[in-house]
């Protein structure tokens, strides 16, 4: 029987020692902020950014709403990026993903000043990432990390397989994992034999988009096994992982829903406390 990594519950420790840091910042005057930026009304992406509003208000971060219409000019989106990126009460931008088609994704994110960069997105944040220079992680991957220091699980020396390499999740939690010395394979939709190279792993993390994809045959005994995957299919959502079927044999693995979802938006806030607390000096000139 695995131990189930409770994402919920390290989750709420990352939100308490934000809000303890938030209260430090008040007594010199600051209030951390994110301005959150949704452009169009595609449900999943409101219901991420009311979660979002949530999280900031448990937390006391201030958060500012930007909605703006599905037809936004890429004018009006930069100007908005701008003002933020200039008005120094704004400590953190995100700017939703995805974007409607008409506007380029590459050149909003390239225009968020990478000190709020809180999303970890910014080309900046990830070469620092590839550097191993302080700077602002993706907060899906940054949540795994916690999550592995939180059941102290120590990838050092371990074999790590990544499955799947978005830019923002499985790229950087290969550098993560690298830069906590684990020895890592970032396996893709052209991996040949992928359950053979998964077999081989002492913690697999699935970033795939493929609901319960990964199932026992790709799983050594006593493997870690970390699912970021949410899948909304008949039957609710659903990870990458086939849950029922792994969990006897792994050593540990996270739920969906449950596990890696709740760790990316305390990540945020986590991000974007550092952001204000950076930013604080200055403020007090
Ligand atoms: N869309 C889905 N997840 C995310 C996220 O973490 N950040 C942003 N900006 N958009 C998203």
């Amino acid at each position: 029987m695995a131990t189930i990594i409770d994402g919920v519950k390290v989750a709420a420790e990352v939100r308490g020692r934000a809000a303890e840091e938030v209260r430090e910042l008040a007594a010199h005057g600051v209030t951390p902020c994110l301005a959150v930026v949704l452009v169009g009304d595609d449900p999943a992406s409101a219901s991420y950014v009311r979660m979002k509003e949530r999280d900031c208000a448990e937390v006391g971060i201030e958060s500012r709403d930007h909605r703006l219409s599905a037809t936004t000019s890429q004018q009006e989106l930069d100007d908005l990026i701008d003002a933020l990126n200039a008005d120094p009460a704004v400590h953190g931008i995100l700017v939703q993903m995805p974007l409607p088609e008409h506007l380029d994704p590459e050149s909003v994110i390239e225009r968020i000043d990478p000190a709020k960069d809180v999303d970890g997105f910014h080309p900046e944040s990830l070469g620092h990432l590839v550097r191993g220079l302080p700077g602002f992680r993706a907060c899906t991957p940054a949540g795994v990390m916690e999550m592995l220091r939180a059941y102290d699980i120590d990838p050092s020396g371990m074999r790590a397989v990544v499955i799947g390499r978005s830019t923002i999740v499985g790229k950087p939690m290969a550098l993560l994992l690298l830069e906590a010395n684990a020895t890592v394979t970032v396996c893709h939709s052209r991996t040949k034999d992928l359950e053979a190279v998964c077999r081989e792993a002492d913690l697999v993390v699935a970033a795939i988009g493929r609901p319960k994809m990964v199932d026992a045959s790709y799983i050594k005994p006593g493997a870690v096994v970390i699912d970021v995957g949410i899948n909304r299919t008949d039957e609710g959502m659903v990870g990458d992982v086939d849950f029922a079927a792994v969990e006897p044999i792994a050593s540990a693995i996270t739920p969906v829903p449950g596990g890696v979802g709740p760790m990316t938006r305390a990540m945020l806030m986590a991000n974007t406390v550092a952001a204000a607390r950076s930013a604080a000096p200055r403020e007090q000139g």
